[in-house]
């Protein structure tokens, strides 16, 4: 794992707008995996400021909360319209359907998705109990999407985003761990002491289940990207 750290959350951000505009230019970035909550939202900004052409990219999301609308204001789908598509249009860009109950259904259609656009640079972040797209501890390395029932902790964390907790979803669609794995690259960012645990025990605890982040050991080409506080652990 490579890991840089930077003073501030926008300076690290900025890094790691470097390593995707050095693969845009390179021609290397054909299909972008996307994530979402607060931590990837000043890359995306400095995306969006820039001339950046996402228009030959297709853009694949780890995930989507169950029975939630692409024009619920609290989907992902929504959220990544906001935040970058608005402004960076892709050629096309997919995530788990949030609308439709059968699990089958479109975690089957979401892998073969994934099959056809292998992923060539993963951005991530990571919960505080080092979840990866909505990969609870627990969650098996060789998982594909499939259905998650979110954790007590995840549920609370993601309720700032809602007006009612009680509205915050319970379950979500999620890539999966190997799903994640098969990326080419992978950006891992995190920001914030909140985050220094889960980082100290994604870069230098063993790999284990009850770590999902720790597996990214097993990938040939992370980068870590921090500000001071989430690398204070290490
Ligand atoms: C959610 C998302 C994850 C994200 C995590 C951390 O659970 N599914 O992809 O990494 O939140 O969110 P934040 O960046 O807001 O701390």
């Amino acid at each position: 794992m490579k890991i840089i750290t930077a003073k501030t959350a926008t300076e690290a951000s900025a890094r790691a707008f470097d390593i995707v505009n050095e693969l845009m230019r390179r021609d290397q970035l054909q299909v972008m995996g996307l994530a979402t909550g607060s931590t990837p939202l000043d890359l995306y900004k400095q995306i969006c400021e820039s001339n950046l052409d996402f228009s030959r990219c297709t853009s694949v999301n780890l995930d989507e909360y169950v029975g939630l609308k692409p024009t619920d204001p609290q989907s992902y789908h929504y959220f990544m319209q906001e935040h970058l598509f608005n402004a960076k249009p892709f050629k096309e860009s997919f995530f788990p359907d949030g609308t439709n109950p059968d699990a089958g259904e479109v975690t089957r259609k979401y892998d073969r998705i994934l099959a056809q656009h292998p992923i060539d640079l993963q951005i991530l972040g990571i919960g505080r109990n080092g979840h990866i797209g909505f990969n609870e501890p627990g969650t098996l390395f060789d998982s594909h999407t499939h259905r998650v029932a979110l954790t007590a902790s995840t549920i609370n964390a993601n309720a700032r985003f809602f007006e009612n907790p009680d509205e915050v979803p319970r379950y979500a669609y999620t890539m999966g761990i190997a799903s994640i794995m098969a990326a080419k690259r992978i950006i891992l960012l995190a920001f914030g002491d909140a985050k220094a645990e889960a980082i100290r025990q994604t870069v230098n605890g063993p790999v284990t289940l009850e770590v999902p982040g720790s597996v990214l050991q097993r990938h040939p080409d992370v980068t870590v990207v921090l500000d001071e506080a989430a690398a204070g652990r290490l």
